[in-house]
C-alpha cells in the first residue's frame, strides 16, 4: 500500500520553545508535553540536554523530563509515547539518562559554518561525538535518533551541495541511529530541492531510515513534505502552531505547523493519528500563553470557527 500513514515527530517543546527569547515557566512546558500527548501523538521530542549557555530557555530540562514522566497517567503508558531529548555530547547523554529519557538525539551538520556555530566544533568532530554518544546511549538501553541541519543551505555559507547530504546520514545510520531527520534550518528549500537531496538518498539508504524536518521560513514545508511523501518518506517532524526556530540560525522560522501537516494529509486519506480539533486548541493555548501569533495557518482557522 502506498498510501500509507505517517508517523508525527512534534518537536515544538524542544525545537519550538528553545528560540523563545522570554522564559517559558516550566509547568507551561509540562502542560504543553502533556496536552499534546493526548491527541494521538506519539513522539514528542520534550527538551534538549545541551549546555544551558547556549540555550537557556531549555535548562529546566530534567524538571521537565521528571515532571512529564511521574505524570503520565495509566491510561498512556501502555501507548508507546515516546519522549526523545537532545544530547550533542556525553555530559547531555548523562543528563538526559538521569532524567529518565529512553530516546536521545543526536544532530550534526552538513555544513561547516552552522557546525561552527551551533556547536563550536567541526562536522568531523561534531560526528565524532555523536558517534561516542551513540555508543553509549545504545549500551544504556537507549534508542538514538539523529538529525542533521542544513541539508539546503547553510545561513552563514549558503547553498549545501545535494550530494553532500548523503556522507553524513550514512554515518549517523552506521553508528547506530535508527533514523535520520533531514534538517532544513532555514526552511528556505522547496519541493524541487527535496527531490534532489532524495533522489540521491534513496539510491542508497532505504525511505524508512530517513524523516523530514522542515522549517517553514519560505512557506514550503508542506509543499516539501507531500513531495517527500511521494518519493517514499513516513516520518515527519513538526511544531505545534509552528512555533520556533533555532537560535544560531538567524532568521530562520519554526518548523512546518503539525496542524498544518495533519489537515493536509488526512485530507488525502494519509493517516497520522492525531486528532486536529485536540491540536488547533493546543495551538492556540501555547500561542496565548507566550504572547505570540498562532503560526499555524489551519489551527488558527479551525479555532476561529
Ligand atoms: P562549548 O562551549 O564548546 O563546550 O559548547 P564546552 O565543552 O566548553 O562546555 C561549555 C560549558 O557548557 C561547560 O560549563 C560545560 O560543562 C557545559 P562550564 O564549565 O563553562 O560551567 N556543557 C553542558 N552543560 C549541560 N549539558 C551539556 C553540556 N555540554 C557542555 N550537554 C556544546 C559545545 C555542544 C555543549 C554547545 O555548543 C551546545 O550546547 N550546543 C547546542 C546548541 C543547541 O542546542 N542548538 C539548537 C539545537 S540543534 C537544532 O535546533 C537543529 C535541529 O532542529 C535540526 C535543524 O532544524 O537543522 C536539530
Ligand atoms: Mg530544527
Amino acid at each position: 500500500n502506498n498510501r500509507t500513514g505517517v508517523r508525527i515527530v512534534e518537536v515544538g517543546p524542544r525545537d519550538g520553545l528553545q528560540n523563545i527569547k522570554k522564559s517559558v515557566p516550566t509547568d507551561i512546558k509540562v502542560e504543553l508535553i502533556r496536552r499534546l500527548s493526548k491527541t494521538g501523538l506519539l513522539n514528542i521530542e520534550a527538551t534538549s540536554f545541551v549546555s544551558p549557555k547556549w540555550v537557556p530557555q531549555l535548562a529546566d530540562g530534567h524538571q521537565v523530563m521528571k515532571e512529564i514522566l511521574s505524570s503520565l497517567g495509566p491510561e498512556h503508558q501502555g501507548q508507546q509515547l515516546r519522549f526523545p531529548v537532545l544530547a550533542p555530547n556525553l555530559k547531555g547523554l548523562e543528563n538526559a539518562n538521569r532524567a529518565g529519557a529512553k530516546e536521545i538525539v543526536v544532530f550534526a551538520s552538513v555544513t561547516e559554518a552552522f557546525s561552527k556555530a551551533n556547536q563550536n566544533c567541526t562536522v568531523e568532530q561534531a560526528l565524532q561525538q555523536a558517534e561516542a554518544v551513540t555508543k553509549s546511549a545504545l549500551k544504556l538501553g537507549i534508542k538514538v535518533r539523529g538529525v542533521i541541519s542544513c541539508v539546503f543551505s547553510d545561513p552563514f555559507s549558503g547553498p549545501t551541495p545535494p550530494e553532500a547530504v548523503l556522507p553524513v546520514v550514512r554515518r549517523l545510520l552506521e553508528m547506530g541511529c535508527y533514523e535520520v531527520g533531514l534538517g532544513d534550518t532555514l526552511g528556505v528549500g522547496t519541493p524541487k530541492q527535496v527531490q534532489d537531496v532524495l533522489d540521491i538518498l534513496l539510491g542508497h539508504i532505504p525511505a524508512d531510515k530517513l524523516a523530514g524536518h522542515f522549517h517553514d521560513t519560505y512557506g514550503q514545508g508542506i509543499a516539501n513534505i507531500v513531495r517527500a511523501y511521494e518519493m517514499g518518506i513516513r516520518t515527519f517532524d513538526s511544531s505545534i502552531a509552528g512555533l520556533g526556530g533555532c537560535p544560531y540560525a538567524p532568521g530562520a522560522r519554526g518548523n512546518v505547523a503539525t496542524e498544518d501537516v495533519v489537515y493536509s494529509l488526512e485530507n488525502a486519506g494519509i493517516s497520522t493519528g492525531v486528532d486536529i480539533e485536540k491540536l488547533a486548541d493546543i495551538g492556540q493555548w501555547i500561542s496565548g500563553q507566550i504572547g505570540i501569533p498562532n503560526g499555524s495557518r489551519a489551527g488558527a482557522a479551525l479555532a476561529a470557527k
